[in-house]
């Protein structure tokens, strides 16, 4: 889990790099740095974000025009100077960045030490310069060279290695993301498309087992074997603009009003109002699963557990599994079952391991995912795209959101009967939200509850994920304690909890489950609680709560997925009035690559 980018070119490489890496800093921060290759190789690496790189950086004597960085999530070693990448060989010659994770690295660094190589960190990284260079020396040009360092390794990696005095990078990727931009004043290569945008859309994925040699002239992808490979060039449609801020003071906002937008982007096609059916091209040619297993982390995971209660609506045997735990004990699946990864990023280790895992047991995998290329998406049998567009902040907002629709959408373009009245609910939900986004009242209740020291969220039926959603983006965001619970738990235990200290978010949208949730939100109240009530009926709840904050009326399938836009404005505004780094919260990365 780190962040890499590459440049050769006409343009000043520090520049561009350091462009990148601010765009990559979502993907870890813990150090950033820099290999710039002149007549002298001129490595500048630091602990920290990478405005502490800026501020070591000297003045206006790094010139070169080839060049990679680095920003990093610790893996081996702790966050450090000698441990933040680029890693060198003995002599300063070459510099490595690497993101993933070398199995072998110990027995690899083991036999270098034998042989006379020192090091000064403890990353699995550093042993890379180290293998290149005694190729070297054994007579290899730099790309053999590479290649048979590159041979040498297990495990998982996108790496990126540049030379003193030479105008080509080296790049290699298994297991970990990576992707070449074709520009017109130079090449690129990073861990993701925004590290480039401003500069090229024309993108080029590599896969597994390929290798890349980029020079100020092009670009060429080769196989594990080196033969050339006829890599396409794919038209990346996002603007720059798209992976900025757009003048919002975090990602995190800014994102959870691109919702609207976003939502459209994933209904866009797929709802044909003509023939009343959804159809979704993606898997046009899939049959209707026997039964479904979603397997997901985290927000993806909430998101996962409210499309199994679609599917099973709809008469699909679903169950939800939390990735990680998904591979611990086997799963019986029998045949026609459907394996679902939810995952925004596409490359998060434990979905991916899970999703290989159903593979070889001989489930149809599917990937619901937000990265076109991703891993995820080019290892299942089919992929849908969630369409919500680049999403930076590291709490995960409007993909929540998509995955819910997305959800929805595949089942019922599998099962292939709409209800006219959801259909027209999902037309109408970008709009829903908006009403929400431009009427919140969320900023008034955070600041009325900003002293709790806990928080809970209840819901029922599609509202209990979104509680646990809810629960997890406040203890994300603002490092305060937070729960989600099914309202009808609340009684079975946590309820002993229950203070007038206790903030108690409540989901009470129409549906069947509005009269139960209300009687568990007077259980709230009778143990003096404050009561905050998310809801489309206000008059009914009237009496019970402290706080409303209004929604909508829409379909009680989707009025889940509006509600939740008001509790992630509520943790927003709480931890922006505690001063929290909201779009890189401590601990924590956006594409957790890391089993
Ligand atoms: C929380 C959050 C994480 C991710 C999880 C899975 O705000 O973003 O919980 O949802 O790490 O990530 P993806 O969806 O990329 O597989």
């Amino acid at each position: 889990m780190c962040g890499i980018i590459g440049y050769t070119g006409d343009s000043t490489a520090l520049d561009v790099l350091l462009t990148g890496l601010s765009s990559l800093e979502y993907r870890g921060y813990d150090s950033a740095g820099v290999a710039v290759s002149d007549t002298t190789l001129s490595v500048h690496k630091c602990e920290g974000e990478l405005s502490a790189l800026k501020a070591v950086l000297p003045d206006g004597s790094v010139r070169g025009h080839t060049g990679i960085g680095h920003t990093r999530w610790s893996t081996h070693g702790p966050p450090s100077n000698v441990n933040a990448h680029p890693h060198t060989d003995c002599d300063g010659q070459i510099a490595v960045v690497h993101n993933g994770i070398i199995e072998n690295y110990q027995a690899l660094r083991h036999d270098l030490k034998a042989r006379g190589h020192t090091f000064d960190g403890e990353t699995d990284t550093e042993i890379v310069p180290h293998l290149i260079e005694e190729f070297l020396a054994e007579g290899a040009d730099q790309e053999t060279a590479f290649r048979q360092a590159i041979d040498r390794l297990k495990g998982s990696y996108a790496i990126a290695a540049v030379f003193t005095a030479s105008e080509t990078v080296y790049a290699a990727r298994h297991e970990s993301p990576l992707v070449l931009g074709i520009g017109e004043d130079g090449h690129y290569l990073a861990s993701d498309v925004p590290a480039f945008i401003e500069y090229t859309n024309q993108v080029i994925y590599l896969n597994d087992g390929e290798f890349a040699t980029i020079t100020p002239d092009g670009v060429t992808v080769t196989d594990s074997a080196g033969i050339v490979v006829d890599a396409p060039v794919e038209t990346i449609l996002w603007s720059p603009e798209d992976a900025g801020k757009s003048g919002y003071n975090h990602y995190m906002l800014k994102e959870i009003n691109e919702q609207p937008r976003a939502l459209r982007q994933c209904l866009r096609g797929r709802v044909n109002e003509l023939l009343r059916i959804v159809q979704v091209d993606e898997v046009i040619n899939l049959e209707t699963p026997n039964a479904v297993q979603f397997v997901a982390c985290g927000t993806s995971y909430h998101a996962a557990l409210y499309g199994a209660q679609f599917f099973r609506e709809c008469g699909v045997m679903a169950q939800t599994f939390l990735a990680s735990e998904y591979t611990a004990a086997t799963v019986p699946m029998g045949e026609g079952t459907l394996v679902i990864g939810v995952t925004q990023s596409g490359e998060t280790a434990d979905t991916m391991r899970a999703l290989r895992e159903a593979s070889a047991a001989g489930a149809t995998t599917l990937a619901m995912t937000n990265v076109v290329g991703s891993s995820a998406a080019r290892e299942c049998d089919h992929a849908m795209y969630i369409r919500a567009g680049p999403e930076i902040s590291v709490a995960a907002t409007k993909t929540f959101g998509s995955q819910q629709v997305a959800a929805v959408l595949l089942a019922t373009a599998l099962i292939g009967v709409a209800d006219q009245s959801l259909l027209a609910a999902l037309r109408g939900l970008p709009d829903h939200v908006q009403t929400v986004l431009d009427s919140s009242r969320a900023r008034d209740v955070a600041e009325a509850y900003l002293d709790a020291d806990s928080y809970f969220f209840i819901g029922r039926g599609y509202n209990m994920p979104v509680a646990l959603e809810a629960a997890l983006k406040t203890k994300e965001i603002t490092y305060k304690h937070a729960e989600g619970f099914a309202a009808g738990e609340l009684k079975h235990g946590p309820l002993a909890l229950v203070t007038e200290d206790t903030p108690v978010f409540a989901l009470l949208t129409a549906g069947v489950n509005f009269e139960k949730t209300l009687s568990n939100v007077r259980e709230v109240e009778a143990r003096g609680g404050p009561v905050i009530a998310v809801t489309d009926s206000p008059k009914e709840v009237k009496g019970y709560a402290d706080h409303v904050l209004e929604v909508p009326e829409t379909h009680s399938t989707v009025a889940p997925i509006v509600a939740n836009v008001q509790l992630q404005l509520v943790s927003y505004w709480i931890a922006n009035r505690l001063g929290r780094p909201i779009d890189k919260p401590r601990n924590l990365a956006k594409s957790v690559t890391v089993e």
